[in-house]
């Protein structure tokens, strides 16, 4: 680890900090590190609203973007698959709720967003953690994540040891609906102007086919064996499922990296042995109308967590695999 090249920010931050407890794996009940008593698949990480999760946490205006983590999906995720001082890596940052988880656990993170606003964002949020943490290194870069190569430094190569992110979903994933100013409002649910190298403006296979350059750029940024972790919702259209999760498997094994796991995240909280659903307004319209088209469609409370890791040594490959995405997606 001596020479591993360090990510440098401007506060010129050395040294980890004590992990806190995940509060995950305390809903689940079993605390981290537990060796003997593995994780669920099933991420309890909605038992405290969203609001509570990100309180203090992120700077004002953190509010506006469409589609952010969950805090706790992120600590999770981090406190699970790397250790203190290794280097959390987030393509397509957003606000950059992963940079921040990773600070406030002690890891270095590296984040590259496309949107001038939520780069800016991201940069503010990890500013405040790394006051918070006084310790860790953190970079945001501005720039396409399908176009990793060319965007980051070649001392990168190999020694990044987590890579989590998660595509912009559906639009009616997007946003909040509230009683603002007289009628219902649908609001913080805008990217940016359209623009083809976001795939926040594209379909479900554009963006299958954005993640399959992404992850492809991320591989070689991977240390032999190093995780990649992608955090997808399906949504729907027209009463039919679009399934984002299962299109981006399949760019992600077109891209070699090997599959290890397929979790659910809980978006509602347990409560005395019920479930108590924190979806959006839109999503549960969305459900009502469809249902009332005699579609017996479930409200989504999930979000799909895909785990694959970089091939091991030997099986290391320097150029992705083929990329099939396209064509498999449009056979779905
Ligand atoms: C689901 S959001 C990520 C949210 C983030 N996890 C958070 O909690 O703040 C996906 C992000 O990818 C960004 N994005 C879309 N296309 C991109 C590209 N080609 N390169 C980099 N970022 C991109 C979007 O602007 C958006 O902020």
């Amino acid at each position: 680890m001596a020479n591993r090249p360090r990510i440098t920010d401007p506060a010129g931050a050395t040294g980890p900090v004590l992990p806190r407890m995940c509060p995950v794996c305390a809903a689940a009940g079993w605390p981290d590190g537990d060796t003997e008593m593995p994780g669920l698949s099933v991420w309890l990480v909605a038992q405290r609203p969203a609001w509570v999760q990100r309180r203090g946490l992120f700077v004002p205006g953190s509010t506006a973007h469409p589609a952010r983590m969950l805090p706790e999906l992120a600590r999770h995720a981090i406190h699970t698959y790397s250790r203190p001082g290794q280097i959390v890596f987030d393509p397509l940052a957003g606000i950059g709720t992963t940079l921040v988880a990773a600070l406030h656990a002690g890891r270095d993170a590296l984040g590259v967003e496309y949107e001038p606003r939520w780069a800016a964002l991201a940069r503010a949020n990890a500013r405040l953690a790394r006051a918070h943490t006084e310790a860790g290194a953190w970079q945001v870069r501005r720039g396409d994540a399908t176009r990793l190569p060319g965007l980051l430094p070649r001392d990168l190569r190999g020694q990044v040891d987590l890579v989590l992110t998660s595509p912009p979903y559906g639009r009616t994933m997007h946003g909040r609906v509230e009683h603002r100013h007289g009628p219902l409002t649908r609001f913080h649910n805008q990217y940016g102007p359209p623009d083809p190298a976001s795939l926040a403006h594209r379909g479900l296979t554009g963006i299958a086919e954005g993640m399959y350059a992404v992850l492809a750029g991320c591989l070689p940024l991977l240390r032999p064996g190093g995780t990649v972790i992608i955090t997808a919702r399906p949504w729907r259209r027209t009463g039919l499922l679009r399934d984002l999760p299962g299109a981006i498997t399949a760019a992600a094994l077109d891209t070699g990296l090997q599959q290890v796991d397929r979790c659910v995240a809980l978006l509602a909280a347990v409560r005395d042995g019920h479930l108590l659903p924190r979806h959006s307004f839109h999503q549960l319209t969305v459900a009502r109308k469809t249902r009332a088209r005699n579609i017996p469609v479930h409200l989504i409370a999930h979000e799909d967590i895909l785990i694959f890791r970089a091939p091991p040594g030997d099986d290391r490959i320097d150029e992705p695999h083929h990329n099939t995405t396209a064509a498999r997606v449009g056979q779905r």
